[in-house]
């Protein structure tokens, strides 16, 4: 599925872009925010590069991965998330927000887009997440997601210059698939007020397509309330 773009109260998932490599730099370059990340700091050549595989990426089909740009009301990018899918229909959850932004609650608006987006959109049934044990602020933003911790792999991760054991933790799918559920929905149609659709469905794939026979292409997202509430 491309392209991705995903809207909460306060912030936009979109997908990356040639001209997001001076602001990404701000994420993937800063010292303070990969020190708890899996990969090393990045220069720019580097990121120039990672930037341009990333973009590639994003349009193969299918898609290992969504890995979206973080941008604020002004346009402004201030992080990534990235949702890796594995097999039986898993998600890895992956997050960043540049220095300057911690502690607005964007890394939780930005997870909570995801998951739905994961959850309803992908139809996914379980989403996992590995953090380092001492990045506490990551560990309560996933507890306060509803994550709940699964163990620790010894000697995980090496990166910026030594090993790391990780936590790991998963949040379920308590969504059921047989029974069919209401699902709502955002369109918007270019030079017409936003719609606000809801529609009957057994998951969140059904739903969308259902809400695309009704109002053609410009589905911006589709979830079921219910969901979206546990995850709260
Ligand atoms: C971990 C990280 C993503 C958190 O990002 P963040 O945007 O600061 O996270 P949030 O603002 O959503 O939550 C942080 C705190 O701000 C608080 N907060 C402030 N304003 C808030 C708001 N309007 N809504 C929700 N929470 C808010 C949260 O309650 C939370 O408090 P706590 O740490 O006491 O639980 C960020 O520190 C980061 O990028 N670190 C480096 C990369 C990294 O570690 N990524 C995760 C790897 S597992």
């Amino acid at each position: 599925m491309y392209p991705v773009t995903l809207t909460g109260p306060r912030l936009t998932l979109r997908e990356f872009r040639a001209d997001d490599l001076d602001a990404s730099m701000a994420v993937v370059g800063d010292e303070e925010v990969v020190r708890t990340l899996s990969f090393d700091v990045r220069d720019r050549d580097t990121q120039a590069l990672r930037l341009g595989q990333d973009i590639a990426r994003a349009r193969t089909e299918p898609r290992p991965d969504y890995y979206l740009a973080i941008t604020d009301g002004t346009g402004t990018l201030v992080g990534f998330a990235r949702m890796g899918l594995g097999r039986d229909r898993s998600g890895e959850l992956g997050y960043a927000i540049r220095h300057e932004d911690w502690g607005k609650g964007y890394a939780t608006e930005a997870a909570t887009l995801m998951i739905d987006f994961g959850f309803t959109t992908l139809n996914l049934r379980r989403v996992r997440a590995a953090c380092g044990p001492d990045n506490h602020t990551s560990q309560r933003l996933l507890a306060r997601l509803g994550f709940t911790p699964d163990g620790r792999i010894r000697n995980h991760v090496y990166a910026n210059g030594a090993w790391r054991d990780s936590l790991l933790y998963s949040l379920p799918n308590h969504q059921t698939e047989d029974e069919p559920r209401e699902y709502v929905g955002t369109v918007r149609i270019e030079g017409r007020p936003e719609i606000r659709f809801k529609v009957s469905a057994r998951s969140g794939p059904e739903a969308r397509a259902l809400a695309a026979d009704r109002y053609g292409e410009g589905i911006i997202s589709v979830w079921n309330e219910e969901d979206a509430r546990r995850r709260r």
